[in-house]
Formats: C-alpha cells, sequence, structure tokens
C-alpha cells in the first residue's frame, strides 16, 4: 500500500489497513529506535511545521522523528509570516503551498483554541493547505481532530491490554473492551480535536464507546454521527450518558479531559474567561480513586497537558494504571511512522 503524499487530517479519512501499517511499522520502530534502516529515510529532507498555538509533544516529538530518520523538521510561527488566515490578511493560502512544496518534503499545521474564531476556521484552513500543496499535509492538533494523538493512543492503549509497552502493537486487543470518554473540570478551555479523534480512532478499532459529559458540552454532531456509524459497522455500542457512575461502570479505558462547550465561540470570538469560569463549576467531575473503582480495573489515559487536580487527580494520573507517559512517548513513534510513508515513501 502505497501512502507516500498522503494528506493525514483524521484518521477516519484513512483505511484501517492504512492505520494498521502506521502501527505497525510504529512498533517496529519503537522495537529498533536507533537503528541504521530508519536513520536514513528523509535524508536531505525538511518538514515544515506551523504552529499557531503553543506545544510540549508535539512540537519535540516531530523534531526527534524528523532527526532520528536523518531529515529536518523546521519551526515556524505563522505570525511571523505574513500569512493569510480566517482573521488576518497576509500572502494568500495558494501561493504560501505552492512555494513550500518546492522546498519540503511535508507541512504540519497546529490551530485550534483562541487561534480561530468559529469551530471549522481550523479544520477548513487545513484543507486549503492540502487542496494546494504538492507536499502531505499533517495535521498536528486543529479544532476538530488529532489523528497523531489518536494513533498514539491506540498504541498505548494496545499496548496495556497486549504484551506491555514496546512489545507489539496488535489493536484487535481493544475489540469490545469498553472505551470512556469523559468530560473534566479544568482551567484550559480546549479545543475538541483530541477527545472527537478518540472517539473515532477508538471506535474505528472496534471499542464499545460510552461519552459522558455534563448537560451543556456537546461535541460536533457530525462527529458523534460517524463515531456512532463506526460502532454499528464493527457490532458496538455508542453510548452518550450525563450519569458519571454509568460511565464509569466496567469500563476498560478512561479518558477524562476538559473540553470546551459548543458556546465557546461567538461573533467571531473565543470566550476562554466565560468558558473557564462555567466549567469550573462542576467540581465533582473530576476522575479520582473512588470512581475509577467502578471500572474492571481501567487504565487511565490522557493526551496530556493534564490539568491535574481538576480534570483527574495525582493519584489517578500518576498511578499504576496510569499510561499517561507511554501513550506520550508513542507520538514519537507513530510520527515517524507517518513520515517515513507519507515523506519517505517508505
Ligand atoms: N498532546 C499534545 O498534542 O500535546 P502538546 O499540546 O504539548 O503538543
Amino acid at each position: 500500500m502505497d501512502l507516500y503524499g498522503k494528506d493525514l487530517l483524521t484518521t477516519q479519512e484513512w483505511s484501517k489497513a492504512e492505520l494498521e501499517i502506521v502501527l505497525d511499522l510504529a512498533a517496529k520502530m519503537k522495537r529498533d529506535r536507533f537503528s541504521e534502516k530508519y536513520a536514513n529515510i528523509l535524508k536531505n529532507k525538511t518538514f515544515l511545521m506551523f504552529f499557531y498555538n503553543p506545544s510540549v509533544r508535539t512540537r519535540q516529538s516531530f523534531e526527534c522523528a524528523a532527526t532520528e530518520l536523518g531529515g529536518h523538521a523546521q519551526f515556524l510561527e505563522p505570525k511571523a509570516m505574513r500569512l493569510k488566515t480566517a482573521t488576518t490578511a497576509g500572502e494568500t493560502v495558494e501561493d504560501a503551498a505552492k512555494v513550500m512544496s518546492r522546498y519540503a518534503a511535508g507541512l504540519g499545521i497546529r490551530i485550534l483554541e483562541d487561534q480561530i474564531g468559529a469551530y471549522g476556521e481550523g479544520d477548513n484552513l487545513l484543507r486549503e493547505y492540502a487542496y494546494w500543496c504538492d507536499i502531505p499535509v499533517i495535521s498536528m492538533a486543529h479544532d476538530k481532530y488529532h489523528p497523531c494523538q489518536g494513533l498514539a493512543d491506540i498504541m498505548g492503549w494496545s499496548e496495556w491490554f497486549g504484551k506491555g509497552p514496546g512489545k507489539g502493537v496488535d489493536p484487535e486487543v481493544l475489540r469490545g473492551k469498553k472505551l470512556l470518554v469523559i468530560w473534566g473540570h479544568g482551567a484550559l478551555a480546549r479545543s475538541w480535536s483530541s477527545v472527537q479523534e478518540a472517539l473515532l480512532i477508538g471506535s474505528r478499532f472496534g471499542m464499545d464507546v460510552t461519552l459522558a459529559y455534563p448537560e451543556g458540552y456537546d461535541l460536533d454532531p457530525m462527529v458523534i454521527s460517524q463515531a456512532k456509524q463506526n460502532c454499528v459497522e464493527n457490532g458496538r455500542t455508542f453510548v452518550i450518558t450525563h450519569d458519571m457512575q454509568e460511565g464509569y461502570q466496567g469500563a476498560h479505558v478512561v479518558y477524562s479531559r476538559h473540553w470546551m462547550s459548543p458556546q465557546a465561540y461567538q461573533n467571531g470570538e473565543f470566550l476562554k474567561k466565560q468558558e473557564i469560569e462555567k466549567a469550573l463549576q462542576y467540581p465533582q467531575w473530576i476522575c479520582d480513586a473512588e470512581k475509577m473503582k467502578l471500572t474492571d480495573n481501567a487504565i487511565f489515559t490522557h493526551p496530556m497537558p493534564i490539568d491535574r487536580g481538576h480534570e483527574v487527580t495525582d493519584e489517578v494520573a500518576s498511578g499504576p494504571r496510569s499510561c499517561i507517559y507511554d501513550v506520550a512517548e508513542n507520538r514519537l513513534h507513530v510520527q515517524k511512522a507517518i513520515m517515513a510513508l507519507t515523506m519517505g515513501g517508505l
């Protein structure tokens, strides 16, 4: 299967066979990390990274990934480039994309939260770049999706329910496991990208999915409809509940994360302060050891950065069933695999 030149905006737009190729290669690259056979895949090639928003994991893991493949990742702050966005004048996406395609092997973009004025603007921008670029465009988290995170999640959960971190990845072990994606109160007003990607990829790989949140925190209805359809196709269930106990009952993977409400964007503005004030009114929405007792010995997962004390207690986040650092590590391995396949022509 040839993935060379393919964009990755969400895992939902790749076939399951394509995702399995990424996961398989990521597992091999993890096991044999500094092997010579991977050291020159991106030799002399550059991956451009547009970060409209801050990052720890994504920037560092992509830079390390490019280094380990013999290439280079160039960090770019779009505000320093006079680029046109939905809210600012500047060079058109068409011109920028066509020029960058002459220089680089791939382009990554992160745009979400306060860098957009309405849900969907980030996704539109990535699709515009993907349309004009001759090189693959990879989402590094945008308002709708976070495909690299979704792949790292599935890899980490598969390792935990399989032979263990670093010992191979068989996503079939997740079939029939209950994934709980649950809202956590928090002070960060986060976009929907990570949780929506988790719902999509978890349902793709045959998990029973439960989504739990207080009234008023609905996600994108189109994404929910797609995740439900994925469950139907796998003969699995998709449940939405506002009852925390019901959510935790029998769960195998608990993903507690804050996300903003659908009212976060009004008249082209991101109402961060109001979102945080509203979210902090739900202190009971925190993942703690008592609630984890209702699960079927679930693992705790989170894409990070964690808002400890709001989304989850330290006891759970740093506890023996937490897979957060394995998942974070897997960002490196899945991104190496994605770059090798889409930019290196492996
Ligand atoms: N999970 C994730 O994308 O982390 P960063 O925001 O630190 O990149």
